[in-house]
């Protein structure tokens, strides 16, 4: 490594994976260990906040070794310990925060606080480098935004959900069809398999704005089910999870577009756990393709788009060199929000 390189270590652990990260300068993933609670968490239905935390303590240590082993570097080749401070849920947060904290004062390097909604955005910088002004449609299970950077570290919400979050549709939805949690991934592969035969609302796709609502959805689409079980009509559960996801993907790609063109952008990003969906990776890149060309699609790989480290690690290359230090009292903030 050369005298400019910059290695950081980044922990992330707002919600349920426990994972840590060695990215150089960035863009470079020189490993990126992820724990997936997962398994503990689904015959709950969801994930419980006390199961969460005593897993990523359990874990953080062992992770922590793993990715410094797997990146063939010992903590003198650290220049910085990053992690995620919000927002997500406080236990699980804490966990990480106190696991920086303790890493920075033993090994006396500088602490960086990420927030995960920032970490997202720059999964993409480890796909290709980010060209401003870029417009970001961030979705997760938690969020569901439009995010305007005229430049590096600057986050401007433009559009937001005024109710559920895409994500939080899809699990809401995956659970009433039986689905184990998190439903997202399995909705849809149903989607693909069935047709639009239903046809639910597009909320808000006439407004003049870049906001979102889904929990009108949620519901046309939960009512639907209830009436057609006590009717004991059979409802074919591919088909709803097709029409369903139309609408979603409809509605994201209608408002991404609209605030991609009011914008003068250079790229369009894809960023959070809904990322992951093929529908909304196919549509978005082909109307775009078709409609603003000249603008750079960027979509992270499947393995970048759920929550883990090495995206907490490239959104840290850019505090690091703005110098945004941390001292030994920063805190978790389950709330926190983009660019405050
Ligand atoms: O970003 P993420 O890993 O965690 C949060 O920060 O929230 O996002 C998780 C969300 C869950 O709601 C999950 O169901 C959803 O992403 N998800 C999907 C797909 N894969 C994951 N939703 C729709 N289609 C998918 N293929
Ligand atoms: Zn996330």
């Amino acid at each position: 490594m050369t005298q400019t390189d910059v290695t950081i270590l980044a922990i992330e652990s707002s919600c349920d994976e426990t994972s840590v990260a060695v990215v150089k300068n960035g863009n470079t993933v020189l490993s990126n260990v992820v724990a997936s609670q997962i398994k503990s968490h689904m015959r709950f239905g969801g994930v419980v906040p006390e199961v969460a935390s005593r897993h990523h303590v359990e874990q953080i240590t062992q992770i922590v070794e793993a990715a410094l082993n797997e990146a063939q570097v010992t903590f003198d080749a650290i220049d910085a310990v990053a992690v995620t401070h919000g927002p997500g849920l406080v236990g699980s947060l804490l966990i990480g925060v106190s696991a920086a904290k303790a890493l920075a004062f033993a090994h006396q390097k500088p602490l960086i606080p990420v927030n995960h909604m920032a970490g997202h955005i720059y999964a993409n910088q480890l796909v290709t480098p980010m060209r401003y002004p870029l417009l970001s449609l961030v979705v997760s299970g938690g969020h569901t935004e439009l995010v305007y950077m005229e430049k590096d570290g600057s986050f401007d919400i433009i559009g937001e959900t005024r109710d559920d979050a895409a994500g939080e549709a899809y699990d809401k939805i995956g659970r009433i069809l039986g689905l184990p949690y998190p439903g997202g991934k399995k909705m849809d592969e149903m989607a693909h398999e069935g047709k639009e035969t239903m046809h639910f609302p597009r909320a808000m796709i006439k407004e003049d704005n870049y906001d979102f609502s889904f929990s009108g959805l949620k519901s046309s689409v939960i009512n639907t089910v209830h009436n057609a079980r006590q009717k004991g009509d059979d409802i074919n559960p591919y088909d709803l999870a097709a029409s369903f996801q139309a609408s979603v993907v409809e509605v994201l790609v209608h408002k991404t577009l609209r605030a991609a063109k009011e914008k003068n952008i250079k790229q369009l990003l894809l960023a959070g756990g809904v990322a992951a969906n093929r529908g909304l990776r196919e549509a978005l890149s082909a109307k775009m393709a078709l409609e603003l060309p000249e603008v750079e699609v960027v979509i992270p790989p499947l393995s970048l788009c759920g929550d883990n480290a090495a995206m907490i690690g490239a959104a840290a290359y850019t505090e690091y060199q703005q110098k945004h230090f941390a001292g030994y009292d920063l805190n978790a903030h389950p709330g926190l929000v983009l660019g405050e």
